[in-house]
């Protein structure tokens, strides 16, 4: 199919394509979304098709307006209410009990809705003049590394959706914080730009997942059903190392001089040790840039044609948990502590 292609200015454009029952990649303040009326059940299967998304893989709603949660939602509850104060417009999404009116396409079936209020101005632009909330999954094919660059988009997108919005690149780089307010203790289920330590300072304690850190093995409830799928995922094997700068470059030299198509993934402070092709995603003690450039990092990883790439990563605080858990995630959870 042909695909259109806009730019920032024709959110109108892009509206009126998706008020017809078409689906339009559009830029948010975290990664590109593939947007669609969150009420039209045929808009909505395009999306998993155009992404091959498995059908059992919920879809977040997005609004542009805080009364527009009850659009979506039947309870928002005091916590859910201060979360919203605090960081929406923004990158959190909350999990919520859903209305009757969104189709359960939307929920795979569930009773529980994800809802987020993005900041990103072309994006509440699309959903204003679109006039409904609107379904956004990431706009990456389903596995692969999340779209971050307009370039992204157009390499897994062009051809298979009816227009593409073109915001440049994406703020944060990685997906919103998931958030669920289903018990009495919020959950995050999905780590990202907003962090554990900024959410517990307006509701008190909280949980993380164990999926967040951990594979889920056992065939028990899964209450993020995205975290099921491998994810995030170049053609090339992932491997993480953690360690000093010494260990890192030691390894990977070593790896580089026994086997092909090593690259490394790797702070600016091992550069200089490296002698093996490298790409940087950042400094090792700035986690904001670090998620800016992750996942562009694994795509051009690919275009180098890398085999096996040796992820370098330490926590730094911030925003690390979210570049940690997409990191485990395209690493299929391969994981050398070099220390040990
Ligand atoms: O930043 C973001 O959240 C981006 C932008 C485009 O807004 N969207 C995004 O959507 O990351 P997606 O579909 O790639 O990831 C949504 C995640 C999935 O892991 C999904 O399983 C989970 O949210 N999710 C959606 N609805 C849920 C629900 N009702 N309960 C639990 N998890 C849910
Ligand atoms: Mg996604």
């Amino acid at each position: 199919m042909e695909t259109l292609i806009l730019n920032e200015n024709e959110a109108s454009k892009a509206a009126k394509i998706i008020k017809s029952g078409g689906i339009v990649a559009i830029p948010t303040e975290t990664v590109y979304g593939l947007a669609a009326s969150a009420f039209d059940f045929g808009a909505i299967k395009k999306i998993f098709l155009a992404k091959g998304r498995p059908v059992d893989n919920p879809l977040i709603v997005h609004i542009a307006k805080l009364e527009d949660v009850f659009k979506v939602v039947s309870e928002f509850s005091e916590k859910a209410k201060a979360l919203a104060k605090n960081f929406w417009p923004g990158p959190l999404t909350m999990i919520l009990p859903k209305n009757d009116q969104i189709p359960s396409i939307v929920t795979a079936g569930g009773n529980s809705v994800a809802v987020r209020f993005p900041s990103h101005a072309v994006a509440r632009k699309i959903i204003e003049l679109s006039g409904v909330p609107l379904v956004a999954p990431s706009a990456n094919l389903s596995g692969k590394p999340s779209t971050t660059r307009f370039s992204h988009v157009l390499e897994d997108l062009n051809g298979k959706v009816d227009a593409l919005v073109n915001g440049g690149d994406c703020k944060f780089g990685v997906e919103s914080t998931v958030i669920s307010l289903l018990e009495d203790t919020p959950r995050i289920l999905r780590p990202g730009a907003i962090t554990p330590e900024q959410i517990e300072k307006v509701v008190g304690k909280i949980l993380i997942d164990d999926s967040v850190f951990n594979k889920i093995t056992d065939d028990g409830p899964v209450l993020s059903p995205g975290i099921k799928y491998k994810h995030y995922s170049p053609d090339a094997e992932v491997v993480i190392l953690k360690g000093e700068k010494e260990d890192y470059s030691d390894f990977v030299n070593q790896a580089g001089s026994e086997e092909k198509g090593v690259l490394a993934l790797c702070f600016d402070e091992d550069i200089s040790l490296l002698n093996v092709p490298y790409i940087s995603y950042g400094s090792n003690s700035d986690s904001l840039f670090q998620a800016h450039n992750i996942f562009d990092a694994l795509r051009k990883a690919d275009k180098l044609g890398a085999k096996v790439i040796y992820v370098h990563y330490s926590e730094s605080g911030g925003v690390s948990l979210a570049v940690y858990n997409r990191l485990i995630r395209a690493a299929g959870f391969k994981v050398i502590d070099l220390k040990k």
